[in-house]
């Protein structure tokens, strides 16, 4: 981070200019995509940057590409005042605040979207959305120029998908995953959370405490996904106001894909709704 006051920039050419600079003075760009209503998750992404490089450029873009039409993007939270504010004081150095128009300004016709690792889990439950977020990060990372990009283990299946696009497509991006925030009952910090019931909110961290129920089985020798996977939905359904989770997933970490004997880094993931309030969270379990 520099000691300079933090930058607020809304145009693509403006950003191209003050980070070219920056490279060009040798320093490392550190990324952070958001798309605002920054919590101490989003914030936590920030000053990993701040701490792993010397320029920190962070988003804001609520990005319309990555929505269903049923889904909540007029609601979604917008707080730039508030946002700008906790981003330099994680350590943000710029603040890019780019337009609809300035992503879009001609109809979109270029959908980036992989296979295999999105055709399950999120990809089933939300069909256009994953291609949505690969499409827009894709324009950012060209936008932003060589850097290293923070991502959180949160949404796990967002992280592995981008890691793999970076690779597939030889971007010149490091992508980094950071470590999943949470409050202190264990609940996944999410801007979604302020949208529970009180009751449904009490009820939530049972999501964590079956995934971590999943992993001390697989600790205590557990090999099989499906009975992993049945420990963790018997758990979520003992709390009242959980739905029966979208999916459950017990999975090889880098390819999403469910082994037949699990081994190696594995990934345990759900999507769980309260109420109209979809929650989704998920851990690592590392085998030798
Ligand atoms: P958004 O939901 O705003 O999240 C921005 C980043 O913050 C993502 O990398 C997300 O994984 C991370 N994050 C959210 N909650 C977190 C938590 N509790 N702990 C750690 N990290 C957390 O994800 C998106 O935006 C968009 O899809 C985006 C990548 C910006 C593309 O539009």
């Amino acid at each position: 981070m520099t000691t300079d006051a933090m930058m607020i920039v809304h145009t693509i050419p403006e950003l191209r200019a003050l980070l070219d600079a920056e490279r060009t003075a040798g320093r490392r760009i550190g990324f952070v995509p958001t798309m605002g209503a920054l919590h101490d998750g989003h914030l936590t992404l920030i000053r990993e940057a701040a701490a792993a490089t010397e320029f920190v450029v962070t988003s804001i873009y609520v990005n319309p590409l990555q929505f269903a039409p049923d889904e909540d993007l007029e609601s979604y939270p917008r707080m730039l005042d508030a946002d700008a504010a906790s981003a330099e004081v994680a350590g943000a150095d710029v603040l890019f605040v780019p337009s609809d128009h300035e992503m879009y300004p001609e109809e979109n016709w270029t959908t980036v979207s992989l296979r295999v690792i999105t055709e399950d889990w999120e990809g089933e439950s939300r069909p256009t959305h994953l291609a949505g977020v690969a499409t827009v990060v894709t324009k950012l990372f060209n936008i932003v120029g060589p850097c290293t990009a923070f991502f959180g283990e949160k949404d796990f299946q967002q992280l592995a998908m981008l890691g793999r696009m970076a690779r597939d497509l030889n971007m010149a991006i490091d992508v980094v995953g950071v470590p999943t925030v949470r409050e202190d009952d264990g609940l996944a910090m999410s801007s979604r959370n302020l949208r529970l019931t009180p009751e449904h909110r009490e009820q939530a961290p049972i999501v964590q405490r079956a995934l971590q129920a999943g992993a001390t089985a697989i600790q205590d020798g557990e090999r099989n996904p499906t009975a992993v996977a049945e420990v963790i939905s018997t758990m979520i359904a003992t709390a009242p106001g959980a739905d029966a989770p979208d999916y459950v997933a017990v999975v090889d970490a880098s390819s999403l894909q469910t082994p037949e004997v699990l081994s190696g880094e594995v990934r345990l993931l759900t999507a769980v709704k309260f109420g109209d309030v979809r929650l989704i969270d998920n851990i690592g379990v590392t085998l030798k």
